[in-house]
């Protein structure tokens, strides 16, 4: 795992709005660009007073010299990243590759599928299934057209992409699993399904394949605290078994995890969350206040 830190941090040399919550980074990091593989990612601290958040490796590239993460605007930190991350600053600490790499193996035939966010971490799989020799089905999901990003390189990566959207402005109308559905119904020889993206979807996902026995892979994102396999923050079940989702995951089988228990703990820390975000904004106008007097 790399820690090495330029005293200023790690530059920011390109960043990109996709929708006024979710936003791209692509930070300097030319060892990690090297030591990256798909399924894996990282933990952010955007200040040195800043919360510790881990976010999927969306791409890198050894030859920039770059990782790049795509992030969505929840809560407190990933706001203040939002109005505070612009190309020329800097994230005070950027530690990882971390969690276990996704596992490539001798699927022939793989659907990579991402919903909303999702889609930015599923990319590096879909790519690398492909670099791997596997033919490559790319189901994309969206709220509404004007939300899709990351078509065009899902296109140049996958041999065949089914774009879905909730209300029908682009693509098919449906959820991500009407797309696995109509996969399934043209290639009935698909080795593994991966899924990245909310608990909710991964879960249907994950059902949708069951009936038909084929493997599919989920990327879990329970609280992380220390990343280390320590705290034991972000224990997962799977069946009777616990595992830590930074070490052992954050890619697992999804037919085995208990969603319930996964959503039930994402919630745990909701009202703490909310005060977080009302202090943080009061500052901001606090601030704002100052600034016109
Ligand atoms: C392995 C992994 C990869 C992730 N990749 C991405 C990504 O690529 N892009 C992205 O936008 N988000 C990603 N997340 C989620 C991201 O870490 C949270 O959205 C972020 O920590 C929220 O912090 P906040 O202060 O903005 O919001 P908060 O208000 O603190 O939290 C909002 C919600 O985010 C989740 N969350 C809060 N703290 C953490 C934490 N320490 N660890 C995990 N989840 C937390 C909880 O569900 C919470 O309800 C990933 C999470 C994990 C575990
Ligand atoms: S984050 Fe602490 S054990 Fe995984």
């Amino acid at each position: 795992m790399l820690q090495t830190q330029t005293e200023a941090g790690f530059e920011i040399v390109r960043r990109e709005d996709f929708s006024d919550v979710t936003y791209l980074l692509a930070v300097r990091h030319p060892l990690m660009a090297r030591a990256a593989k798909p399924g894996q990612f990282v933990i952010v601290m955007s200040h040195p007073e800043g919360e510790r958040i881990p976010l999927t490796i969306a791409d890198f590239d050894a030859a920039e010299g770059t990782v790049t993460l795509v992030i969505q605007a929840v809560g407190k930190t990933t706001r203040e990243m939002q109005q505070t991350c612009t190309i020329g600053t800097h994230l005070h600490a950027l530690v990882g590759p971390m969690g276990v790499p996704t596992h490539m193996g001798r699927a022939k035939k793989v659907v990579c599928v991402g919903g909303g966010l999702g889609v930015a971490p599923i990319f590096p799989q879909a790519r690398g299934f492909k670099q791997n020799g596997a033919k490559v089905i790319g189901i994309l999901g969206f709220r509404t057209k004007n939300l899709v990003f990351w078509e065009d390189r899902f296109r140049d990566v996958c041999d065949e992409v089914i774009l879905c959207t909730d209300d029908g402005s682009a693509g098919i109308k449906g959820f991500v699993s009407d797309g696995i559905r109509q996969a399934i119904a043209a290639h009935p020889d698909i080795d593994e399904v991966v899924a990245i993206g909310p608990p909710i979807m991964m879960k249907a996902c994950a059902e949708t394949t069951r009936p038909f026995g084929i493997r599919t892979m989920v990327s879990l994102n329970p609280i992380m605290v220390d990343g280390t396999g320590m705290c034991g923050g972000c224990r997962v079940k799977l069946g009777d078994v616990v595992k830590f989702a930074c070490v052992d995951g954050p890619d697992f089988d999804g037919h085995l995890v208990d969603f319930d228990d996964l959503m039930l703990r994402l919630r745990r820390y909701a009202e703490e969350e909310k005060a977080a975000v009302a202090r943080w904004s009061e500052t901001c106008r606090m601030r704002a206040l100052l600034a016109a007097s």
